[in-house]
Parts: C-alpha cells; sequence; structure tokens
C-alpha cells in the first residue's frame, strides 16, 4: 500500500489512451491512494464517466459550471485537496493549454489553479509530440517543475504509425506518481530555508538603477531543489523575469537594504543559501527626480555607499541558520578568492564559479562550481543549474543529517 492515504486528482483528456486510465485508477487503488477523476468533454468521447466513476468508486467531475459540484467541493479545493495530480493522458491540446495558463474548462482551471506536484503522461501521435510547438510547451511545463512520464516509444493505439508518443503504461505512471509522493526521500522535511536570489537594483534616481547579469536561475532552481527534499523554503527574490518555483514562498525586492530585511525576517531557519548577485554599492542618496541634463554642466558625479553585506551578517548573526552557503563570482583566482570568502563570510560552503564572461555561466543554463569548505575543495562537472541545485540540496541535507 505504498499510496496508503493519499488523494490523486486524476486528469483524463481526450485520447484514445483514456481507456489505460480505467487501468491506472485500478492500480493507484490497490496501492491505498484515493481517486478523483477529472474528465474533460474530449475525455468523455473514449471512455465514460460511469465506467470511470465505477472503478474510482466516486464522482466524476466533468463541468466547471455545473452548480451541483461547485456546492461539492468547488474547482478550488478540487485543485489542492490533493496530493497529486496525475494528468493520463495528456493530450498535445491540454498541454498547450497548461503551457499557456489557459483555463476554459474544469481540467484546464484545476491545473491552473493548484498547487500541488503535477505528473503529466502525454499521449499522442508521434507527429504531434516531435512538432515544435510540443517542444515548446513541453519545455515550459518542465522549467514551471511539473514531472513528466513518458511518452514511450511504440505502435499507436490507432494503428499503422510508430514512434514516440504511446502512453507510458499503467503501472510506469504508478511507479511515477509513488517517486514524486515519497515522503521517505524528503530528508529535509521539517526544515526552514531561506534563499536569495537574481540581481538587485539600486536607483539612481526613478528611472535608472544599477544592476548585474545575474538572471536568478541559478538560486531558484536551488530555491526548487530544497523545497523538493520537503524544507519550507523562503526564497528572497530580485528582479528577475523568472516564474516562481513551485511550492516556495517568494518575497520580491529590488534592493539590498530590502533584501537583507527580507532574509533577517525569514528567521529563524535551518538552512541559508545566499546565491543572490547583490550590488556592492548602491548610489548614497538616489535623486527623488529624473536627474537632467544640464547644458555645460558634464555628466552628474555618482557617490556610492557600501551595501550590506547579507551573506556575512546571516554568517555572523545570532539566529546564524545551521548550514550558511553562499556562492563566490569571480573572474580570476577562483579557489583563492573563494576561501577567503568562506572565513570572512562565516559561511560553511562557498560555492565558486568563473563568471568570465567567455564562460557563459553569469546569465546562463549551466554552471560549473568548486565546493570550497574548511576541509578541502570539491570539483563537480560542467552541470546545468538545475542539476547543481539537486546535488547541493543533497549535500545540504546530508549536512544536517
Ligand atoms: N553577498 C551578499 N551581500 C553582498 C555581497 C555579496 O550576501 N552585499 C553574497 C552573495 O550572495 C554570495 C557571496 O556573498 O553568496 C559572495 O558574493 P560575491 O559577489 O562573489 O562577493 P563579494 O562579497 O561581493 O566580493 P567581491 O565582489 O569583492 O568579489
Amino acid at each position: 500500500m505504498s499510496l496508503a492515504g493519499k488523494r490523486i486528482l486524476l486528469v483524463i483528456s481526450g485520447g484514445i489512451a483514456a481507456y489505460k486510465s480505467l487501468d491506472l485508477i485500478r492500480r493507484l487503488r490497490e496501492r491505498g491512494a484515493e481517486v478523483r477523476p477529472v474528465m474533460t468533454a474530449g475525455a468523455r468521447e473514449f471512455v465514460t464517466p460511469l465506467a470511470v466513476g465505477a472503478l474510482s468508486s466516486g464522482h466524476v467531475y466533468t463541468d466547471l459550471f455545473s452548480r451541483e459540484d461547485e456546492q461539492d467541493v468547488g474547482h478550488i479545493r478540487l485543485a489542492r485537496d490533493c496530493d497529486l495530480i496525475v494528468v493520463a493522458p495528456a493530450t498535445a491540446d491540454l498541454m498547450a493549454k497548461m503551457a499557456n495558463g489557459l483555463a476554459d474548462d474544469l481540467a484546464s482551471t484545476v491545473l491552473l489553479a493548484t498547487d500541488q506536484p503535477v505528473l503529466v503522461a502525454p499521449a499522442m501521435n508521434p507527429k504531434m509530440w516531435s512538432h515544435a510547438a510540443t517542444r515548446r510547451n513541453v519545455e515550459t511545463l518542465r522549467r514551471d517543475g511539473l514531472a513528466f512520464v513518458g511518452p514511450n516509444a511504440g505502435e499507436m493505439a490507432e494503428g499503422g504509425e510508430a514512434g514516440l508518443g504511446r502512453m507510458a503504461e499503467p503501472l510506469e505512471i504508478v511507479a511515477a506518481a509513488e517517486d514524486l509522493l515519497d515522503g521517505g526521500r524528503k530528508p529535509l522535511a521539517g526544515r526552514r530555508a531561506v534563499v536569495t536570489s537574481g540581481p538587485t537594483h539600486e536607483p539612481i534616481d526613478p528611472v535608472r538603477y544599477i544592476a548585474n547579469r545575474s538572471s536568478g536561475r541559478q538560486g531558484h532552481a536551488i530555491a526548487a531543489a530544497l523545497a523538493k527534499l520537503g524544507a519550507d523554503v523562503t526564497l528572497v527574490s530580485g528582479p528577475v523575469t523568472l516564474p516562481d518555483p513551485r511550492g516556495v514562498k517568494v518575497i520580491r525586492v529590488e534592493r539590498a537594504e530590502e533584501m537583507l530585511a527580507a532574509v533577517l525576517g525569514a528567521l529563524p531557519a535551518d538552512i541559508a543559501v545566499m546565491v543572490a548577485a547583490v550590488a556592492d554599492w548602491r548610489v548614497a542618496t538616489a535623486n527623488t527626480e529624473k536627474i537632467k541634463k544640464k547644458p555645460g554642466e558634464g555628466p552628474p558625479p555618482l557617490m556610492l555607499a557600501e551595501n550590506p553585506d547579507i551573506l556575512k551578517t546571516i554568517g555572523h548573526h545570532e539566529k546564524r541558520p545551521k548550514v550558511v552557503v553562499g556562492f563566490a563570482a569571480e573572474t580570476q583566482d577562483v579557489e583563492d578568492n573563494g576561501r577567503v570568502k568562506l572565513q570572512k563570510k562565516g559561511a560553511d560552503l562557498i560555492v565558486a564559479n568563473d563568471v568570465s564572461p567567455e564562460t557563459g555561466i553569469m546569465g546562463g543554463t549551466r554552471n560549473s562550481v568548486k565546493l570550497i569548505t574548511a576541509a578541502g575543495i570539491e570539483e563537480w562537472p560542467d552541470l546545468s543549474k538545475d542539476e547543481v541545485a539537486g546535488r547541493l540540496a543533497g549535500w545540504i541535507a546530508e549536512r544536517l543529517s
């Protein structure tokens, strides 16, 4: 009974693979899960709500505007009162809606309203799966933090064509659901973490500011990875264009001083990971009005003042988290500078990286880092920022155990 007591909302959309969803319901229930089905209009062309209801032994939700259903649970509660949403089969059309935030029926509305993990089992014709539009949508959904199982290669149910597009088998979907819900793999459950991410913007006047090239990708990925391991994460983010990671509380700030205040507000915490590229200096007194060009006067002088060092403040704070991690963005002497920062800032670990423009790390999607601790240096291979985040969350969990 690996899914005992788990509440799974099963969204069935309109593909021929919907017939496999009947078996999926049985398999999920065999493992102790409670299954609430939501069917799209398309799904009802392939399998009947009667069959789905009989197997799930409960109500089948189909209509966004049903007075009876809305009085019963309502679509918002339907979206939230569950441990996991499984979309099987997920058609190209439903994935396109999900990727673009459309909500024109019950299934898509529930998927937009949820804050629970979502597992997607795509099923479609191989040409549709390989189409550029579907590739883009899958990429978007992955970036939004949705998990995928399949599709598999093989003969399509409609016959004739073979290729990638067959829905994963019910038992594979069950295994992926178990994986996502596995409480045993949440070593950071009950731990609080605060993560900073992105650049800061330091105003010069109401329209101009000092900034840097940080995209926030690494910091956001770390917040998501810690949350995935069960931590209660507060992400304090400077201005970025990234979506909020799932299951993470996000506080948006602009200036370093605001970032420090938000980080202090998130204490006490067990873990602090300071990834933000905090501006070292701010304009001493930002102009309240736009600075105008004055003929004959030349450019205005900019007096700078030093910003608070957030990592150093946390590293020496009376409520210092048990694990304090900093980053070191360097363009030369990466190891030596990293070691100095470890000491000076009171961190347990400095993740040092070379941000020279030719590495493409700052603002890019990959990272190659060196882990500097009092015990020595460990070098990781070139990885995606998500992989670095996953490994780092594992390192932190290990350290805390
Ligand atoms: N950091 C911080 N507050 C600052 C400056 C940096 O919290 N005002 C943190 C960063 O989030 C990072 C670490 O300190 O975790 C190192 O940042 P980095 O920019 O590499 O170092 P600096 O201390 O700014 O030193 P320098 O710019 O001289 O290399």
